[in-house]
């Protein structure tokens, strides 16, 4: 087991450079498979999620070679077997193999997947999706087997805007006969980059990014070569611990218009901030202004950047709140935030947090991935020592988080116990 120990309360100033974003690239391995073809995957982030993917590919007789930062991936050889629990279950992403199969042999066969807790986290509508181009899916416990004769496009409505289920029908429906249509599809840039991809390797798929997606099948994808879009959640991350500790902190290689909600939300706080082309500076200002935020699809404010928002504010004067619309138990960092000195309580889905209060080091856990982000801004701007342990749900998204912190100045270790 990891631990990760923060020195709080230092100044950070220097770069952090945003790697690639962790939810395009598990969408874009699995969707690599659709060719027979090499495809090179640049700006891969150095993350556990991707090497469990890696993991699945070797199962599957997939040839992968892993440079710094690019993955070159050949399914020439590859073998359309059961995907194990053993690796579903390592994270959510597993389920894009279920869409890339099902679209190249029209057979997957495997687990329900693995992931954070921070909900029930159905696939209906990726199900639902599957049946409508035409695939039966058997359940027996949490063995799913998708197959059919053939894949014909389909109009398909999504009753949630869901981001993995769009992405999994895309993936389904790119190699159909015919034209397939989602509506209510989700719009996050993760989708956006996904689709460029395959129309890289030769599929036909306009409308990403809006609510409605078309997608005419096409027979054979070629070889091509990609690059990952920056993680809009990472940046936001360390914006938030800039906006807590920083002085002059650079966040670089961003794109910022895929993290307005959040800038705009600072600007409201008064937080000291600056804006360019493919970077923010942020520093810590003296005081901050209370808000509220609601989580919400694309573009609303993301769902993966509540529970670090949730630290800053903390630190705000007056009354803030935080309603979380998307996953039904996502408040399991309030706990521990409580324990650090904060001063929050929850009613249904939304948290009240009262400001500012001092944060004191202390014992705590990342229960999941971005509450795990969540006691790593709170250890940060903590007086004394904040141990966090489960670092492992960490390091599943985060690339060298402890080389990127130590960088700007942070007092931060993991160690083996
Ligand atoms: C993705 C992200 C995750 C982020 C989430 C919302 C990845 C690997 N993960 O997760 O970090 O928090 O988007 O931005 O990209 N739903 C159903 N049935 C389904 C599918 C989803 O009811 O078949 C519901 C979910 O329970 C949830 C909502 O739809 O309440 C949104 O889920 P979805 O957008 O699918 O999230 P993921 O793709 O799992």
């Amino acid at each position: 087991m990891k631990i990760m120990e923060i020195e709080g309360n230092h100044e950070l100033s220097g770069t952090i450079r945003i790697s690639g974003a962790k939810n395009a690239t598990v969408a874009l391995i699995p969707a690599a498979i659709l060719t027979d073809e090499e495809a090179t995957i640049c700006n891969v982030p150095e993350i556990t999620d991707i090497d469990a993917l890696c993991g699945i590919l070797d199962e599957l007789k997939v040839d992968v070679k892993r440079a710094s930062e690019s993955i070159i991936i050949n399914p020439k050889n590859m073998q359309n077997i059961e995907i194990a629990e053993k690796y579903s279950k390592k994270l959510r992403a597993s389920y894009y193999f279920m869409g890339a199969l099902l679209g190249k042999y029209k057979k997957a066969i495997m687990y329900f997947p693995g992931g954070c807790s921070i909900g029930a986290r159905p696939i209906d509508l990726h199900l639902k999706g599957f049946e409508a181009l035409g695939a039966t899916v058997t359940n027996e416990k949490n063995k799913y087997i998708v197959e059919a004769e053939e894949l014909k496009g389909a109009n398909i409505y999504l009753d949630i805007a869901s981001v993995g289920a769009t992405i999994n029908i895309m993936l389904a429906a790119v190699k159909a006969k015919g034209v397939t249509i989602i509506d209510n599809a989700a719009k996050e840039p993760e989708i956006v980059n996904v689709a460029t991809f395959l129309n890289n390797m030769g599929a036909k798929i306009t409308g990403a990014g809006t609510s409605t997606i078309r997608i005419e099948g096409v027979e054979h994808l070629h070889k091509c070569f990609h690059e990952v879009i920056p993680d809009r959640i990472e940046a936001g991350t360390y914006i938030i611990i800039g906006a807590l500790c920083g002085k002059n902190l650079k966040i670089d290689n961003i794109i910022p218009e895929h993290i307005d909600s959040l800038l705009s939300k600072l600007e409201e706080m008064g937080t000291d901030l600056q804006i360019g082309t493919d970077y923010v500076l942020i520093s810590k200002a003296n005081k901050y202004k209370s808000t509220n935020i609601k989580t919400l699809v694309y573009p609303g404010f993301p769902t993966d950047l509540q529970q670090p928002f949730t630290v800053l504010l903390t630190q705000c004067c007056g009354k803030s709140k935080v309603t979380e619309t998307i996953w039904e138990n996502r408040f399991m960092h309030i706990s521990y935030l409580n324990s650090l000195g904060a001063d929050i309580t929850i009613k249904n889905q939304t948290a009240t947090i009262m400001g500012p209060t001092k944060l004191t080091g202390t014992s705590v856990v990342a229960t999941d991935l971005r509450a795990g982000a969540a006691m790593v801004a709170a250890g940060l701007v903590a007086e004394g020592t904040t141990t966090i342990t489960n670092v492992e749900h960490i390091l599943r998204g985060y690339e060298q988080i402890v080389e990127k912190l130590t960088s700007v100045g942070a007092k931060i270790t993991i160690k083996e116990i």
